[in-house]
């Protein structure tokens, strides 16, 4: 992308300015720095196609408020985090900033709106873009994980404080999986390859927290379609570790996760009444 072309930050009431892409020396990890400062960048540039029709995912409403503004406070609930730098859809950073603006948010946080790309792993690419140099931990989380508690949060901010490169929330699997090969014409029955031991397998959730060198470097390097950040990092050589994630912070993809979500925030709003 040409300097021209490059999408420049938005600013939020409640935001600083930002300059445009810190180099960041790869030696110094946040490991070195044990009060290493926490930014969290959300993607929310996707339409959610399996959502079915209507207003792209992160802005649909739950419990009367934007899923993105649920991501949003979500990260800015842990006192690691300083920073979120929302990925806004290319046409959409405008109405996403004023959707910031609506909304009530943490004084102390910062926040600041980008417009993202054509794939996530370009969207969070140009999130980082932006980061100012004193941040040295990352947090990736996607906009429909609107529900992660904060302890999850936490979690992942101290394990990377604690040295590891690269960190994943994940939580153990209810079903079985079976690895097929994909039939040609959807529908027909596939042949299975395998069945890996399901002790052995997690599911990955968001936020993913990075040494952020370590991250930028990922997404330097690595070309190949990705679904998570981490994934970038394994490929590098680099270790990535799994933390305890949590059933709240599942991932509303399909309709039936909007009924799973209302109910979460129901029964939330339930137990803060007692
Ligand atoms: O499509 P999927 O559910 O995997 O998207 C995960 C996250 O990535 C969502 O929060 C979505 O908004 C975001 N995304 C993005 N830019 C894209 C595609 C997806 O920021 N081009």
């Amino acid at each position: 992308m040409s300097d021209e072309s490059r999408p420049s930050p938005t600013e939020t009431s409640a935001g600083t300015s930002v300059e445009t892409s810190a180099e960041v020396s790869a030696e110094a990890s946040a490991a070195d720095r044990p009060h290493a400062r926490t930014a969290a960048v959300i993607p929310a540039a996707g339409r959610g196609v399996r959502l079915g029709p209507g207003a792209p995912k992160a802005l649909r409403a739950l419990g009367g408020t934007p899923m993105l503004i649920h991501a949003v406070r979500a990260m800015a609930a842990s006192n690691g985090v300083s920073l979120v730098v929302v990925v806004a859809p290319p046409d959409g950073a405008g109405e996403v900033k004023s959707l910031l603006d609506a909304h009530s948010l943490p004084e102390r946080t910062d926040f600041v709106v980008v417009p993202g790309g054509e794939t996530r792993q370009e969207s969070v690419r140009l999130g980082l873009d932006v980061l100012p140099p004193e941040y040295d931990i990352v947090l990736v989380h996607d906009a429909a994980r609107p529900l992660v508690p904060v302890d999850t949060v936490d979690a992942v901010i101290d394990a990377v404080r604690e040295g590891a490169p690269a960190v994943v929330p994940a939580v153990p699997l209810a079903d079985t999986v079976k690895q097929v090969e994909p039939a040609a014409v959807p529908g027909e029955p596939e042949p299975v390859v395998a069945t890996p031991e399901r002790a052995r397998l997690r599911a990955v959730q968001t936020p993913q927290g990075f040494d952020r060198a370590t991250l930028v470097r990922a997404h330097g390097t690595v070309t190949d379609d990705v679904t998570d950040d981490a994934s970038m990092v394994e490929q590098l050589g680099l270790a990535v570790v799994v933390v305890p994630g949590h059933e709240e912070a599942f991932k509303v993809t399909r309709p039936l996760d909007l009924v799973l979500a209302e109910a979460v925030l129901a029964r939330r709003r339930l137990n803060d009444g007692f």
